[in-house]
């Protein structure tokens, strides 16, 4: 089980949220960008994915593998893939003072399996405790846009490829995939920031490094210089 020992020395975890087309990989790679200019050794990662079991997983996942299983099935694959991430890549990074910046986490599977899966909160929060145990986000950015610009953006982004699993789902499948992030940011402020995702990725990255700024950095003047 992962421990979430919080001390000056480690890095920070921040997660990126939204539904498909919300602009996430763009404005992780900005923030990157920002950090890595403050001197702050960061990495970019995903789920599912993000170390070499858990890309092979996501191959599984995304190729609507898991569905045939069904949700609880599927959301033990979801589970399986993050518990080597955290193990493998997450955790050790943080331990080593590097920030990790993550495209999707838990709150993916809170909303895709618990709230459009109907998967029980009991079963997600025992997965939870057996992946990740005590380690939280430090910040969670949950990038919000209106479906029809989500779907839009993700079909541009598609190209001739094939909708993946969660891409094929319908409009009412996106909008509950919407409302679910919605209620999450309502119901854990502390933790995670509800960003506007309907702008230009400029004027999105503003209002991320905002965030961030605010958050992490507004003490050390000397980055924050460097940065605003
Ligand atoms: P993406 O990396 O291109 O966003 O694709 C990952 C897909 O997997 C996306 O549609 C969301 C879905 N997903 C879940 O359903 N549950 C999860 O726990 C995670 C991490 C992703």
């Amino acid at each position: 089980m992962a421990g979430a020992k919080k001390d000056q020395s480690r890095g920070r975890f921040i997660t990126f949220e939204g539904g498909e087309g919300s602009g996430k990989s763009t404005q992780i790679k900005t923030l990157a960008e920002r950090l890595n200019g403050a001197e702050l050794r960061t990495i970019v990662t995903r789920e599912p994915g993000g170390s070499p079991g858990a890309e092979i997983i996501r191959h599984l996942l995304l190729s609507g593998m898991g569905k045939l299983l069904g949700p609880e099935a599927e959301t033990l694959l979801f589970a399986a893939a993050r518990d080597d991430h955290v193990h493998a890549v997450i955790e050790p990074a943080l331990e080593q003072g590097i920030w990790v910046l993550c495209d999707r986490f838990f709150d993916s599977t809170r909303a895709y399996q618990g709230r459009l899966g109907k998967v029980e909160p009991a079963v997600l929060n025992a997965m939870q405790r057996v992946t990740i145990g005590d380690l939280k986000p430090d910040l969670t950015i949950i990038l919000d846009v209106p479906v029809d610009i989500g779907m839009q953006r993700a079909a541009a982004r598609r190209g001739d490829r094939a909708p993946d699993r969660f891409e094929a789902e319908d409009v009412k499948f996106h909008e509950g995939l919407r409302d679910a992030y919605r209620q999450i940011a309502v119901a854990e402020p502390q933790r995670c920031v509800l960003v506007d995702a309907n702008a230009a990725p400029g004027v999105v990255a503003a209002r991320v490094w905002t965030s961030v700024r605010d958050r992490f950095l507004s003490h050390d003047v000397s980055k924050v210089a460097n940065l605003a």
